[in-house]
């Protein structure tokens, strides 16, 4: 028996007594994969990160067969300088995954707006030839890093503009053109990683107030379908609770019709769907915290039927699995100070309501056809 199958039956068969099985497991019978990122500390962020603490690795490995570099991957820890790699929190992660017999999803070759790239970037692209040697030079490097143990890449984030549904730029598409620049960027991604499935990845919300957002995403997948760019994946990034600019989201919004026929689109166009980044955030819910995780349950069980109902969706990834280690701990704070709680596991390692809206929604879903991925 391989190890990570070995892993996996052991994981489900001493999962925690009031857990049962491993998530993945319960998944992965039906033909889905669950992850999970996890980051490495930062001097300086207000961020707590879950790397280095050896309860959440071993959280991780028990739930999930899927690990995504919060941060590591990233541009801006990436390239300290013009010319200059520096892998070693990736690897620091990429290792440890491997050798936990874990599945690594590469984030991201390319986030597209400006303030995401290294302060040099802007002065480096001094020419459209100087800005495709350096897209090209990036994508190859890193794209090609980890080979076969990176299965799919997030190789471009967050291109359109949710206000007007157009693509964003920055300084490299500011030279080679916005479109252009995405369209490069998984070229040199297929032919650097020609295994993995390369995804474009976007927070597009399931409410009425993402509809221009969502229509400009499928309007992008159009275009690079159209002129044979090798898009495989649309990633769902799925921080829901509240909208892109931290505004309460009603949970029932009558919004379902239009996420699933968003849904259907995307598929109809060949692509597999992730939800690549999952939570809820709670900033606008009330302060009780048992009242509050009953909420996020309804709300994260709402959202992961209606996805999980098209089959198309074979990955499911968590933006992390315990409260304190989550972004929105350093972000839109909550009126009464209170930490957020947007995650399946608590502060002391438990499992909350969250958890069993998954559970319930792994339960209730359809399977999908093919094995997992
Ligand atoms: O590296 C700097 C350090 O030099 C500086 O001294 C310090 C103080 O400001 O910040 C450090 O960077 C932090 C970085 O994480 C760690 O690499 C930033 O503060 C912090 O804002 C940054 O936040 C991350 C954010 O992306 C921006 O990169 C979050 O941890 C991460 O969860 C979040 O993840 C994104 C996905 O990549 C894309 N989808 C949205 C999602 C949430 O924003």
């Amino acid at each position: 028996m391989k190890r990570r199958a070995l892993l996996g039956a052991l994981a489900a068969a001493t999962a925690g007594a009031d857990e049962g099985p491993a998530l993945d497991a319960l998944a992965r019978a039906k033909g889905l994969r669950i992850g999970s990122a996890i980051g490495d500390a930062v001097p300086g962020s207000r961020q707590r990160f879950a790397f280095g603490d050896a309860a959440q690795r071993a959280l991780l490995a028990r739930e999930c067969s899927l690990v995504v570099c919060e941060n590591e991957m990233k541009w801006q820890a990436l390239r300290p300088a013009p010319g200059r790699f520096d892998f070693t929190r990736a690897d620091a992660i990429a290792d440890w995954a491997t050798a936990q017999g874990l599945g690594l999803r590469g984030h991201t070759l390319l986030w597209m707006p400006a303030e995401w790239f290294p302060a040099w970037v802007g002065e480096a692209a001094a020419s459209p030839a100087a800005a495709e040697a350096l897209l090209l030079e990036h994508v190859r490097a890193v794209a090609g890093r980890w080979g076969r143990r990176i299965g799919s890449w997030d190789v471009v984030n967050e291109a359109v503009d949710p206000a007007t549904g157009g693509l964003r730029t920055n300084p490299l598409a500011a030279r080679l053109g916005a479109l252009e620049t995405v369209a490069a960027a998984f070229h040199a991604a297929r032919e650097a990683a020609p295994h993995a499935r390369l995804a474009y990845n976007d927070y597009m919300g399931w409410g009425a107030g993402s509809r221009r957002h969502r229509d400009g995403v499928l309007r992008l997948l159009a275009a690079l379908k159209d002129r044979g760019v090798p898009v495989d994946v649309l990633g769902l990034q799925g921080h829901v609770g509240t909208d892109g600019q931290g505004r309460a989201l009603d949970p029932a919004g009558g919004h379902e019709a239009d996420w699933r026929r968003f849904l259907d689109e995307a598929a109809a166009m060949g692509l597999e769907l992730a939800i690549t980044e999952f939570d809820v955030n709670d900033r606008h819910l009330g302060a009780d915290p048992a009242q509050r995780d009953r909420e996020v349950a309804a709300i994260g069980r709402a959202f992961l039927d209606l996805t999980l109902d098209q089959r198309a969706v074979r990955t499911l990834v968590f933006w992390g699995l315990a409260d304190p280690y989550s972004w929105l701990q350093a972000i839109w704070p909550r009126a009464d100070g209170l930490p957020k709680r947007p995650l399946p596991y608590d502060e002391q390692g438990r499992p909350k309501p969250l958890r069993d809206a998954v559970v319930a929604a792994l339960k209730a879903m359809p399977a999908r056809s093919q094995g997992a991925r």
